[in-house]
């Protein structure tokens, strides 16, 4: 059984379009692509969690890895709790406008979460989330890649349904921008960027970011 398919199985009592729901993000997005980019051990923090898949599946495989996993909506961390506690892994309400609470982490993960928020917004959380990073830590985002037409139609259509005609997911519109700027935040923040396409056999033209912040030296 697939890292995913064993995190979907530690959930309980799930409505049927719940389990639904798990299973279609599962297939529709690389999450083990994105967990293999995640160090095995230390302070990870997931912002936007959502139902918490990922979070349970990067807790679950490494005991070493304290996964804090966070959501501004009560509903997803609703969600994300229904099922066995582990032992490494904290799901937690919070304030969108404080995500990291001062605190300070190896790796800060914005899986399919900043196309939620104004251009301007993505950037200062990406900003918040550099400075709560370790030395040595490291950013992962995993975005759209916009460049894909055919592909990122397809995502628009879909995120559309999902925010604004079912509200299944929180959010004011999809704010996707282009991969260059998505770089230019990251390097501005002083991080060390490199890209990954990850959407190879998916619809989604999924697109990773990993900003690498320097080790201290002496
Ligand atoms: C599309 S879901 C992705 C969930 C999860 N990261 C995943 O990969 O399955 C986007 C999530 O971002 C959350 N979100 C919306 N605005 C946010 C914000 N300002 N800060 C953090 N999370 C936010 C939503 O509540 C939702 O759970």
């Amino acid at each position: 059984m697939n890292l995913a398919d064993q995190a979907i199985g530690s959930y309980s009592g799930l409505t049927l379009s719940e389990r639904f729901y798990l299973w279609v993000r599962s297939r529709s997005c690389p999450l083990e692509r994105v967990c293999a980019e995640v160090p095995a051990s230390g302070r990870i923090l997931d912002i936007g969690a959502g139902s918490g898949l990922l979070a349970r599946m990067l807790a679950a495989s490494a005991p070493q890895r304290l996964v804090l996993a966070i959501d501004p909506d009560p509903r997803k961390i609703q969600f994300a709790r229904k099922g066995s506690p582990i032992a490494n892994l904290i799901l937690e309400h919070r304030d969108p406008a404080r995500p990291m609470l001062g605190e300070s982490f190896d790796c800060i993960l914005l899986v399919d979460v900043l196309y939620l928020l104004p251009p301007s917004e993505q950037r200062s959380l990406l900003e918040a989330a550099a400075r709560s990073l370790l030395a040595g830590g490291r950013i992962i985002v995993k975005t759209m890649d916009t460049r894909k037409r055919a592909k990122i139609t397809w995502d628009r259509a879909q995120e559309y349904t999902s925010i604004r005609l079912i509200g299944l997911t929180k959010g004011l519109g999809t704010f996707h921008v282009a991969p260059d700027v998505m770089r230019g935040w990251l390097e501005g923040c002083g991080l060390a960027v490199r890209e990954i396409p990850i959407d190879r056999g998916f619809v989604h033209p999924h697109l990773l970011f990993i900003g690498q912040h320097p080790v201290a030296v002496g």
